[in-house]
């Protein structure tokens, strides 16, 4: 193969791969991540009785805080949540991704990060993840515009890499007000990292899934039902996980049509 043909292949191959963003401009600690945020016991309590929410030490960006909770209303959240300059992934992404769906929705979705198509057109879960997601909406008899969709954070990591804990702890005093801003009557962490972060837990997502969790809605004494949902994307590359999906999706359905129902 001729060396242009070489690095063609290369190049492709990457993109492939999903390093498509020429990125490092802000230098990165990676030691000071691994002690960013302090973790509860591996050993989860009961969930009925085990209120989640952020350990009130995680380290928060300055001003993010204040700025989530000045915020009356989804319109100055997300003003105020654009305007944030404490996490470098905005340096790096097309647009700033808010959110889809109703803000009246009784049901919540909160992903991860955009991902590429996410990015370009600025709104949540429009790739081939989000049209999956549609339809497992539509398995459960509800479209996008009845449920609001957002994720955890608003800027996508270059190249689809996972968020870092610090990024998501940097961020995640807005999700928590969108959240409550939202009030929705059930939540649902769509993927790990989403049901990681609301849940403050190490747990991975095939024990997490499943479930029911109490979400204790930050600065409040709301509690929202939480159930955590494989992550679409994954589903596109192991389908033999769609059963689970289908089981949560279920169990999701039937909370929203009653309280007494578990699932
Ligand atoms: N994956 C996510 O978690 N969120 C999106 O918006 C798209 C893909």
């Amino acid at each position: 193969m001729a060396v242009g043909g070489a690095i063609t292949s290369v190049l492709a191959w990457q993109i492939e791969a999903g390093a498509d963003e020429a990125i490092a401009e802000t230098p990165f600690d990676r030691l000071a991540v691994a002690s960013a945020r302090p973790r509860r016991s591996p050993e989860p309590a009961p969930e009925a009785a085990r209120p989640t929410g952020r350990t009130a030490s995680a380290p928060v960006a300055a001003g993010a805080g204040e700025a989530a909770a000045a915020a009356t209303d989804l319109e100055s959240l997300k003003a105020a949540f654009e305007a944030f300059d404490g996490c470098a992934l905005k340096e790096t992404a097309t647009n700033f991704v808010f959110a889809d769906g109703s803000p009246n929705a009784r049901l919540m979705f909160i992903g991860e990060a955009p991902g590429a198509e996410e990015d370009r057109q600025g709104l949540p879960f429009v790739g081939p993840a989000g049209r999956l997601l549609d339809r497992m909406l539509a398995a459960i008899g509800l479209d996008r515009s009845e449920v609001y969709i957002t994720n955890i954070l608003p800027w996508r990591p270059p190249g689809n890499r996972n968020p870092t804990d610090s990024e998501i702890a940097l961020c995640l005093p807005f999700i928590e007000r969108h959240i409550s801003l939202v009030d929705p009557a059930v939540l649902v962490a769509v993927g790990g990292t989403a049901a990681k972060a609301l849940l403050d837990t190490r747990e991975g997502i095939m024990r997490l899934r499943g479930r029911w969790f109490d979400y204790a809605v930050p600065g409040s004494d709301a509690r929202i039902p939480l159930r955590a949902i494989l992550h679409p994307a994954y589903l596109l590359r192991q389908p033999g996980g769609k059963r689970d999906a289908w089981t949560d999706m279920i169990a999701i359905k039937k909370r929203l049509a009653g309280p007494g129902t578990t699932g």
